[in-house]
């Protein structure tokens, strides 16, 4: 049986024996190969409330429409309501809900940043064919989706320097968050 004292040589041997076995080459691990500029910006999709990262392009409610028919009635219904449980979410309705025994969250009601409808359309819808739309399909669809929820007028056009400046209904129904190192975008 081992004393306390030839465990302490035994543990510090073993830690001698791994730090021996360690690579030549420490801090640089052998696997994986360095993104190349287009792989990165293929993930690099984020919008900011402010308009940074927003891509070129354009679309209107009426261009909207039609993407809209094409690729989102089937689960968001054909007044943006959602179909229940198995589909999509409603996108509009419940405006001055939230906070009520009947609080409905839609973009339309909840949402405070039209920015963050481009990034998520762009990112996540549609649901079963996530990253097939081009900017300005996206740019259409939240434009429609906007002036169905009564946020901006019919022809208005959508756009990254138009987009940031929606002013969202509920875009005073949150707290900004206080901790110093956090950025808050107002
Ligand atoms: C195959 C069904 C399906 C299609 C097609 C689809 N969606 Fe969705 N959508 C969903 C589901 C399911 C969710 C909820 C996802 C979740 O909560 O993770 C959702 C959520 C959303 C949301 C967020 C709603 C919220 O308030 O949380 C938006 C906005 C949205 N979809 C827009 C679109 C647009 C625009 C299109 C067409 C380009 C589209 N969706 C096509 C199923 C779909």
């Amino acid at each position: 049986m081992l004393n306390n004292w030839s465990k302490t040589v035994f543990l510090a041997g073993s830690l001698v024996a791994l730090a021996a076995a360690a690579p030549a080459s420490a801090g640089k691990f052998d696997f994986g190969t360095t993104p190349t500029a287009a792989e990165i910006a293929a993930i690099d999709i984020d919008a900011m409330p402010d308009g940074r990262g927003l891509p070129p392009g354009s679309g209107t409610p009426a261009k909207g429409e039609k993407v809209y028919a094409e690729k989102c009635v089937a689960c968001h219904g054909d007044k943006l309501q959602g179909v229940g449980d198995t589909g999509g979410a409603a996108l509009i309705g419940g405006r001055g809900s939230i906070g009520t025994p009947k609080t409905k969250k839609t973009v339309e009601s909840y949402w405070p940043y039209a920015s963050t409808l481009f990034d998520y359309v762009r990112r996540a819808m549609p649901f079963n064919e996530p990253g097939s739309l081009s900017n300005d399909d996206i740019y259409a669809v939240s434009a429609y989706i906007l002036s169905k929820g009564n946020i901006i007028g019919g022809n208005d056009v959508m756009n990254a320097k138009t987009l940031p400046k929606v002013d969202m209904p509920n875009k005073d129904g949150f707290i900004a968050d206080p901790r110093p190192d956090v950025f808050d975008y107002r």
